[in-house]
């Protein structure tokens, strides 16, 4: 993007034009250049129409009618206002007018009976309403943050939620101890608004609250940082930082939207998950901002460092009440801008703006609050960027305008056009669909997909990651699924742990792939009658077990699992015959530690004999798969099973996620350690004619001294070279065609063009 662009700020009244022009010019007013721009991560001075600097802090812009509004906190004078709630108005979202302070705080008590602006707002309450409402909105003790302001349709009537603190009784010095919700209602956005009610909002019954500290029985429903959130049914809800900002809530509110819609009293008539939801409890998020984009909930939020800048998080949920993602910090630093990408850029979240939400274009609005001088706070309004899976990502973009939203999100497919997980190359889709938007359009599009992975080459049952390449309007897409080798030749797959159920393991009886196997649940203690089961006994240490579960409830292999306890071991039982097997387990590491631990086996001989076979020791810090064959020949036909045992070679106890025992027609002497993080990387890709290439692995295991193979389509070998270094240069004499690219069991294409 270009430096600024600027153009003089004319009145857009036809007629009007040069008459307001001439008028400027005799009345001595400055005539300010219009701005077309936002200036993002840079957050300069931004001036209203007057040229004086925007004050609405804490803020949020919507569009109403055909105008946008801007509501916020003025903070002219400093951390508590002198005027009130101020509201600014604009055309385009560049170039603002300030309308007026829509709720205005008051300075004296005595005002409301005296100042014609109280006494028609005011004049008809009793002496001890106007105290509440004094004591809510006045210049002396109130602290009235991000306020936030909806429109309703039914009654035609604008609602303002704020962030309503300041003293109590209990702790008269505090300006935060009241931590309330303040609501007040107007016929128009510039107001008057008149304020309504301060109060607490939802909690949990206190038997709900077990340990946690954060409020006190008797001192709850807090609501501080808040945001509004109208959705596509017209029900509008609130969103706060409750229980000492370390939880947040969203609540629905009622159809005229002044009110919670299920009262906060009494206590528990609310019910959690139906009439609000608690999110992340003791996560201490503050600054929400919701949005809706294709179907989904997005919530930005800041931590809780008072004026200081922290890492911004997102949640996403399919439904308002229903589960919510943490997806982590959308922030991304590009340039060499003086703001870390893991303190938002030096901003605090306050609003997402829907310029225009089906078109997937939003605006994230920043503060950049300034402590020493709270007027002199900055606002930082960002371009919200989406993958096309719909990730959220915030750059730091500087200088940027609306025409930028030509460029970005124009591109989106569903994930959920895939299945789970798949088993067979050919089950792996072939095309895939997208959607591309084209100005405000989305047309949709199939195109061909292509995956980086020979299913039946992975170790059976090993759950693994891989990534189709496609390309949509000339960009490159890719997309993951999980995939897992399951055959006939599988006779156990046993999801260690797995109290409640395995995804894969449903999966596999689902599809009928591995009609052979065995056990037909999940895990199990030892048993005579199906033959396979753990011989540890599960507990606690101080019980004296072997063993514990870790991350029972995970429905995913390599989530849930065993970890044992000091010096103990992991044993399964199951039952075999002479046969030549390929024994493959999965492991994890929950703890951030590294292990080294062994497998070994053994079982009674047909001479009565106790055999023990062992594998190497290995060495573990995330999550892999070791991969071993052996064969049976001569076990005790009365007693014919294999304990298979995981020990400890290092000082840390082992751990164990999933094991598979499999049939197998070949057996190789070496063991192979097959960790899915590691991945074939060749760039670039298309690569031209005579260019060169570069390939690249990436995992646990040192690849140097390996050799790449290139093959054609036809599986002839046409080259070979060794991985040297990090990244190894390809001369590249290939003719142009598609070649694959092929390190020990990893697979790329490359395209020669
Ligand atoms: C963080 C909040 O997000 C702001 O709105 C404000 O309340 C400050 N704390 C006060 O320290």
């Amino acid at each position: 993007m270009s430096g600024k662009k600027k153009k003089k700020y004319t009145i857009r009244c036809a007629g009007l034009n040069i008459s307001f022009f001439i008028f400027f010019l005799l009345s001595g007013n400055i005539m300010v250049d219009a701005r077309n721009y936002f200036d993002g991560v840079i957050g300069g001075v931004w001036n209203d129409i007057d040229g004086k600097p925007i004050q609405v802090h804490g803020g949020q812009v919507q569009k109403i009618g055909d105008k946008w509004w801007w509501i916020g906190e003025d903070k002219e004078d400093g951390y508590r206002t002198q005027n009130g709630i101020s509201m600014y108005s604009s055309d385009d979202l560049y170039n603002w007018k300030f309308e007026s302070y829509a709720l205005r705080a008051i300075r004296n008590r005595a005002d409301m009976d005296t100042d014609p602006y109280f006494v028609n707002l005011y004049g008809h309450l009793t002496d001890l309403q106007k105290d509440e409402v004094y004591q809510a909105i006045n210049t002396t003790t109130s602290v009235i943050e991000r306020p936030k302001m909806i429109y309703n349709k039914k009654t035609g009537k604008y609602i303002i939620w704020f962030h309503a603190d300041g003293p109590t009784e209990e702790a008269p010095e505090s300006g935060y101890a009241a931590a309330a919700a303040g609501v007040a209602i107007s016929d128009s956005p510039e107001g008057p608004f008149t304020f309504l009610k301060r109060s607490r909002l939802h909690q949990l019954p206190d038997e709900e609250y077990g340990n946690e500290w954060y409020e006190q029985p008797g001192n709850r429903g807090f609501a501080r940082d808040m945001n509004l959130f109208i959705d596509e049914d017209e029900v509008a809800y609130i969103i706060y930082s409750s229980e000492e900002n370390r939880t947040m809530f969203i609540s629905r509110l009622n159809e005229e939207y002044t009110d919670l819609d299920v009262p906060q009293e009494p206590v528990g008539l609310a019910k959690n998950g139906v009439d609000f939801v608690r999110l992340y409890p003791g996560a201490q998020r503050e600054a929400p901002a919701l949005f809706k984009y294709d179907g989904r909930y997005y919530m930005i939020t800041s931590g809780a460092t008072g004026w200081e800048p922290n890492a911004a998080r997102y949640w996403v949920a399919e439904d308002i009440f229903g589960e919510w993602k943490d997806m982590g910090d959308p922030c991304i630093r590009e340039n060499g801008i003086p703001y870390a990408a893991s303190l938002t850029f030096g901003t605090q979240s306050t609003n997402v703006i829907p310029y225009d939400a089906a078109a997937g274009k939003f605006i994230y609005m920043g503060d950049r609050w300034n402590s020493m001088d709270l007027s002199d706070s900055r606002y930082v309004w960002l371009p919200v960027y989406f993958t096309p899976t719909g990730e959220m990502e915030l750059r730091s973009t500087e200088i940027w305008d609306l025409s930028f939203f030509d460029e970005i999100n124009t591109i989106k497919f569903n994930p959920d056009q895939l299945a789970g997980i798949y088993f067979r190359n050919e089950d792996l889709p072939e095309r895939m669909k997208a959607q591309v938007r084209n100005k405000d359009k989305w047309e949709e599009k199939e195109v061909p997909v292509s995956w980086d992975t020979d299913i039946t080459r992975l170790p059976p049952a090993s759950l693994t990651t891989v990534t189709g390449s496609f390309i949509v309007n000339g960009i490159s897409q890719s997309v993951t699924v999980k995939v897992a080798n399951i055959n006939e030749d599988l006779l156990y797959f046993i999801d260690s742990g797995a109290a409640e159920g395995s995804d894969l393991f449903d999966s596999i009886q689902v599809t009928g792939l591995a009609p052979n196997l065995i056990n037909r649940l999940p895990d199990q203690p030892f048993q005579e009658e199906s033959g396979w089961g753990y011989t540890g006994t599960v507990g606690t240490n101080e019980e004296g077990a072997d063993m514990d579960y870790k991350n029972p409830e995970s429905r995913d292999a390599f989530t849930s699992g065993w970890f044992a306890w000091y010096n103990k071991t992991i044993d399964y039982k199951l039952r075999v015959k002479n046969e030549m097997y390929r024994l493959t387990m999965g492991f994890q590491e929950w703890w951030n530690t590294g292990r080294y631990m062994r497998i070994f086996f053994s079982y009674k001989d047909n001479t009565g004999n106790e055999v023990i076979k062992e594998f190497p020791s290995f060495y573990n810090r995330t999550e892999s798969t070791q991969d071993y064959r052996f064969e049976l020949a001569d076990i005790h036909p009365d007693d014919s099973y294999i304990t298979i045992c995981v020990e400890k070679t290092g000082s840390a106890d082992p751990i164990m996620s999933w094991l598979a025992l499999s049939l197998t027609d070949e057996i190789t002497s070496v063991n192979n350690v097959f960790s899915s993080g590691r991945k074939l990387h060749v760039f670039p890709n298309p690569v031209s004619q005579n260019q060169p290439f570069y390939v690249k692995v990436t995992g646990e295991k040192d690849y140097r001294n390996m050799k790449v193979f290139i093959y054609d389509l036809s599986g002839q070998l046409i080259t070979q070279n060794l991985i040297s270094d990090a990244v190894t240069e390809f001369r590249n004499l290939l003719p142009g065609g598609t070649y694959i690219v092929n390190l020990e069991d990893m697979y790329t294409k490359l395209i020669v063009k």
